[in-house]
């Protein structure tokens, strides 16, 4: 099946063409075997649009993904993939900002028009094209199933680590799955954009910290770990940005190198922390990881090196940076497990959408 997947949610647009493979088995106890194929994943970045301000202007967001859609879309269609035959559209409705999810879900039907050519307008003969209202934070949580060859054993645990999200989920196959824990307040990419500004940094703030703390000294300043050993699995990363905050005004001759790689020390502790207790108590076999914070190469180190020196038949996932950071070929993932399910999202934007 070939997917056609649309992302609009924040300040990256994105269009992908995906091949899928797999089904659901009898008493849909998950998926066997799905597979994918990413034939194309086109991403605009908007970046440079939004850095004067530190952070995403939502209408300035919008107006960028109705100039870039269609510019994608081009390029798209200039490729030697095929789009003609595609057998499903995934479009993301949320959560994210709403004037931006609707500029993805009203490009659907020019899409469609294109998609089923002269016949469009005819009742008769016109090729029916589903369809897909796809949750990003499904297509984060599915994003590790892009990586070729991939099997996760199950059950699992899985950390969705994003600019808006910090969620800890358990995971019984590949479609139930419940929440553990989450943020009780900013994310954890918030939480690196706005210590990137308390230093002086551009936005987005998370690779710019991760850059900087190669050469700073990880333990130099105890930041606080928020939550770190409370019993639950949510988490607070405001009151460590507050601490980072009073640390600086406190401080004069600091050294910013090791202020942002004791910041990733403190952030990093409590995101590995957690996942470890609740892998070794759901007795996990697989741990994933995703999102935009995913991409960070200390925290795989990190992860990848205690995963293996505490939970040795533990697998660890974690996609390409790519497909960590929003891009619409995990839309297509999501939306290819969703259609399987018979679940679909009503084409209606919601900034708010939880996963369930
Ligand atoms: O998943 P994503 O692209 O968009 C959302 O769904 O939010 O995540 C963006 C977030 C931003 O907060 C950004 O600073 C953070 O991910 N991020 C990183 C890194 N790359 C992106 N955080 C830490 N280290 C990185 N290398
Ligand atoms: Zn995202």
């Amino acid at each position: 099946m070939k997917i056609l997947a649309i992302e609009t949610s924040c300040d990256e647009t994105a269009i992908a063409l995906v091949e899928a493979k797999g089904r659901l088995p009898a008493g849909r106890q998950g998926l066997n075997n799905p597979h994918f194929k990413i034939l194309k994943n086109l991403v605009a970045s908007q970046i440079k649009i939004h850095r004067p301000f530190g952070g995403v202007v939502p209408n300035l967001a919008k107006r960028e993904h109705l100039k870039n859609l269609p510019i994608l879309f081009k390029k798209l269609q200039t490729t030697r993939y095929k789009i003609q035959d595609t057998n499903l559209i995934a479009v993301t409705v949320g959560p994210g900002l709403e004037p931006c999810l609707w500029v993805g879900i009203n490009f659907v039907p020019t899409l469609l028009k294109i998609l089923r050519g002269r016949d469009a307008d005819r009742s008769v003969g016109a090729k029916k094209i589903p369809v897909i209202g796809a949750s990003h934070l499904e297509g984060h949580l599915y994003s590790n199933l892009l990586s070729p060859k991939i099997s996760i054993a199950f059950p699992a645990v899985a950390l969705i680590i994003s600019g808006g999200h910090t969620i800890l989920l358990l995971m019984r196959d590949l479609t139930h799955y419940k929440k553990l824990g989450e943020t009780r307040d900013d994310a954890v990419g918030e939480c690196f954009d706005k210590v990137a500004r308390l230093l002086g940094l551009p936005y987005p703030g998370g690779p710019e910290i991760e850059r900087l703390a190669k050469y700073g000294n990880p333990i130099a300043i105890n930041f606080p770990r928020p939550m770190i050993n409370q019993k639950n699995y949510d988490f607070s990363f405001s009151g460590l940005k507050t601490a980072l905050f009073y640390y600086l005004r406190d401080n004069k001759n600091v050294k910013i190198k090791d202020v942002a790689a004791s910041f990733q020390t403190a952030a990093f502790d409590t995101l590995i922390s957690k996942t470890l207790r609740a892998a070794k108590e759901y007795k996990a076999k697989s741990i994933l990881i995703s999102g935009g914070v995913a991409a960070n190469k200390t925290l795989q180190r990190q992860f990848k090196s205690i995963v293996k020196s505490q939970l040795s038949n533990v697998n660890f996932f974690v996609p390409p940076k790519k497909l960590c950071t929003d891009n619409a070929a995990m839309i297509a993932a999501a939306g290819y497990i969703n259609h399987l399910r018979n679940k679909n999202h009503r084409l209606r934007a919601r900034g708010n959408l939880t996963l369930k």
